[in-house]
């Protein structure tokens, strides 16, 4: 089902034609009289009398062609509820045949300006499903048409919005394509085309990663057929010239483990192990769309992690780009490799004011936080702070992690600088994050998000049916929004 939303100027209503309708918290419906006909206010208030009013959506339909939805709103609403809200809505509408609905902006109640706004960016989010591969194509719509002089959104808050939803559904996609198509050479090619949305796109590919050093990331992607890429986008919307916000992600496109081979059961899911850098792609797409007053960059390494001949094993020693040698003990544990070289990278090139980056890094953190809480690793108490308040506005939350020097030792290695697993002492997700610190050479604020159980979801959430959540891309919009444009 897809959704098409379109805005009049008229409060036309009393037509046979589905209607929605917001009225207070206790489903008075007084102040609706005048988008009603006398039949169907009396009709409505004879039903609200035997009906559950602790419900937020009801639905009546009055006659054969007409439904009539009443929302009820409470004053003060956050605008993640009334996002919420707007899922909910798409929950009930999206069955059968085509449909059309009105809804009447004029009878929105409550505290927030924005209301509308939230209210469709909730429904848009909800309404998202990856059918790219189903032969039978679902061509039914729902039309929603926005109608009323009072309460739209404004044609900027619309346009941020808009540059929001196809951030994230941009992220989803790619999260949601398999492993056979979104290889590292499929991946790259689509980052070059994202030049048109005004985006600097810079390649590096094998020989040039060669050239710069980049063994860590180099070695995850040995023993695949295809490529292996660092990929920067750059987007710079400031007048001046100031030092860019910067974004690492984690793009294995399919992780099978290498050497260390994963156990077949869930193996399949590795196909999500490139979410944090869809989420990263996803973001500067949001920005370059909604014109961000900002400069960023967002970096990806983009590898597979196969078995062959030539695949990196178990106990190899490379040497990363900062020049620091590591022990791969675990193939496994391959995502910390791309990222060491791409966050000391992007460190020495961008001098950006911050990293953030996000991975699928570990099982672990799915342990620990399961699907309700990204992991947050960080060395700057301020920008943690700035993250997790980012994330509860928007619903996406975070869990503040530690980080310890004596979590860190546990990565010395007996041959090389540094070894990429812990053995002994427990704390994956830490000493994982431990294993990246590492690699930050300049002490920039750093903020590590481990995302591995909130990339993908198996029943759906709020703002998402099942499958890719886009986690992120509204996350790290927000932190800009609020703290730094
Ligand atoms: N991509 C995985 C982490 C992961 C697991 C993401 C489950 C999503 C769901 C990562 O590359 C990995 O394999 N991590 C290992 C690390 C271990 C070898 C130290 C893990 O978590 O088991
Ligand atoms: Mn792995
Ligand atoms: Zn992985």
């Amino acid at each position: 089902m897809s959704v098409k939303i379109t805005y009049s100027k008229q409060a036309i209503s009393k037509f046979s034609i589905n209607l929605v309708l917001f009225c207070n918290d206790k489903f008075n419906i007084s102040s609706l009289k005048k988008y009603l006909t006398i039949s169907e206010h009396s009709y409505i208030s004879d039903l609200l009398k035997s009906n559950d009013l602790k419900k937020n959506l009801l639905v009546f339909e009055v006659n054969s062609k007409k439904r009539i939805i009443i929302i009820s709103v409470k004053n003060d609403l956050k605008s993640s509820d009334i996002e919420n809200l707007g899922a909910e809505f798409y929950g009930k509408v999206n069955y059968g045949k085509n449909s059309e609905y009105i809804l009447n902006s004029d009878s929105v109640v409550g505290k927030n300006e924005n209301f509308i706004g939230h209210f469709l960016h909730g429904f848009k989010l909800k309404s998202y499903e990856f059918k790219k591969y189903k032969t039978k194509k679902d061509t039914r719509v729902i039309t929603l048409n926005i109608s009323g002089s009072k309460n739209k959104p404004s044609s900027q808050n619309q346009l941020k919005f808009k540059a929001l939803e196809e951030g994230t559904f941009y992220a989803r996609d790619l999260v949601s394509e398999p492993g056979n198509v979104l290889h590292p050479d499929e991946y790259a090619k689509r980052l070059n085309s994202l030049r048109k949305d005004g985006l600097k796109i810079n390649i590096y590919d094998q020989k040039k990663l060669k050239k710069l050093g980049m063994n860590a990331l180099l070695g995850v992607g040995m023993g695949s057929i295809r490529g292996s890429y660092l990929v920067t986008m750059e987007w710079n919307g400031a007048k001046n010239k100031s030092r860019p916000l910067a974004f690492v992600g984690k793009g294995v496109t399919f992780d099978t483990g290498g050497y260390s081979l994963k156990p077949a059961r869930f193996m399949e899911d590795m196909t999500y192990d490139m979410a944090g850098s869809a989420a990263v792609v996803g973001l500067m797409k949001s920005l370059a769309l909604r014109k961000a007053k900002i400069n960023a960059v967002g970096v990806v390494g983009l590898v597979e992690n196969m078995v062959s001949g030539v695949a990196q094993r178990p106990g190899d020693i490379v040497k990363s780009y900062s020049g620091k040698t590591i022990e791969v003990l675990n193939t496994d544990a391959e995502g910390r490799l791309v990222l060491a070289d791409a966050l000391s990278f992007t460190e020495k090139k961008y001098k950006p004011k911050f990293i953030i980056d996000l991975a699928t890094l570990t099982g672990a953190i799915i342990v620990s936080l399961g699907s309700e809480y990204a992991g947050l690793f960080s060395n700057d108490d301020k920008l943690s702070k700035q993250i997790i308040k980012a994330g509860e506005k928007v619903e996406e939350k975070l869990w503040r992690m530690p980080l310890h020097k004596n979590y860190d030792k546990l990565m010395n290695s007996k041959n090389a600088d540094v070894q990429n697993i812990n053995y002994v002492g427990g704390a994956g997700s830490t000493t994982a994050a431990q294993f990246l610190q590492r690699f930050i050479l300049n002490k920039t604020p750093w903020a590590h998000l481990d995302i591995a159980g909130m990339a993908f979801s198996k029943y759906g959430g709020a703002l998402n049916s099942r499958g890719a959540t886009g986690f992120g891309v509204r996350l790290l919009n927000q932190l800009i929004e609020e703290n730094y444009e």
